[in-house]
C-alpha cells in the first residue's frame, strides 16, 4: 500500500511505499546483535535513486560501543554508492515505529537533509520536525572563515 507524504515535501518526494519500507525494517530485527538491552532495533530507508538500505543494532559487551540500526543503515548507504534519504522506517520488536535517538538523528540530518520523511507514531515526519534547528554542514561553512577570538579578545 502507498500513501503520500504529509507536509511540504509531499511535493518534492516519490511516491513512497510506507508499508513496504516498514516490512524491510521488521525484516531487519531478526539480524539485530541486541544480547545486552535485548533490545532490537531494525531500520529501512529510501534513497532518492530508488534504492532501499537497511540496518540493525549491533552491540558490544563494551556497552558505549554499541551500534544503532541506523549507524549501519548508513554505512551501507555510503558504501554501496551514496545518495540522499528519502524515507526511514525504524522499528522495536513491536513492529511499529520508533523515534530514531538524537545521535541518529544527526546521522540523518547529514544523509536526508530537512525533507528526509522519518516514521514517527503521528505517522511521517520531515526531519526539518526531528531535528528542529540542527546543526549541519552550513554552520561549518558559515564560520571556517571568521577569525577565532583570542585570550586577549574575549567574546563580547
Ligand atoms: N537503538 C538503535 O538502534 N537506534 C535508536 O535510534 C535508538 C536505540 C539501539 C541501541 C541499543 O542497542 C538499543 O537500541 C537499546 O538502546
Amino acid at each position: 500500500m502507498s500513501s503520500e507524504p504529509p507536509g511540504d515535501a509531499a511535493y518534492r518526494s516519490p511516491v513512497i511505499d510506507w508499508a513496504s519500507l516498514r516490512e524491510q525494517a521488521i525484516g531487519m530485527l531478526a539480524r539485530a546483535y541486541a544480547p545486552y538491552s535485548d533490545f532490537p532495533v531494525g531500520v529501512a530507508g529510501l534513497v532518492d535513486d530508488g534504492r532501499v538500505v537497511t540496518g540493525c543494532n549491533v552491540e558490544n559487551a563494551a556497552y558505549g560501543v554499541a551500534l544503532c540500526a541506523e549507524c549501519g543503515m548508513v554505512s551501507q548507504l555510503v558504501a554501496s554508492g551514496g545518495g540522499q534519504l528519502v524515507a526511514v522506517a525504524c522499528v522495536g520488536r513491536d513492529g511499529a515505529a520508533l523515534m530514531p535517538c538524537g545521535r541518529c538523528r544527526q546521522l540523518l540530518w547529514e544523509h536526508g537533509g530537512p525533507d528526509c520523511l522519518v516514521d514517527s507514531p503521528l505517522g511521517p515526519l520531515p526531519m526539518r520536525a526531528v531535528l528542529p534547528a540542527a546543526f549541519g554542514r552550513d554552520d561549518l561553512h558559515r564560520l571556517a572563515a571568521q577569525p577565532s577570538p583570542t585570550v586577549s579578545d574575549p567574546p563580547q
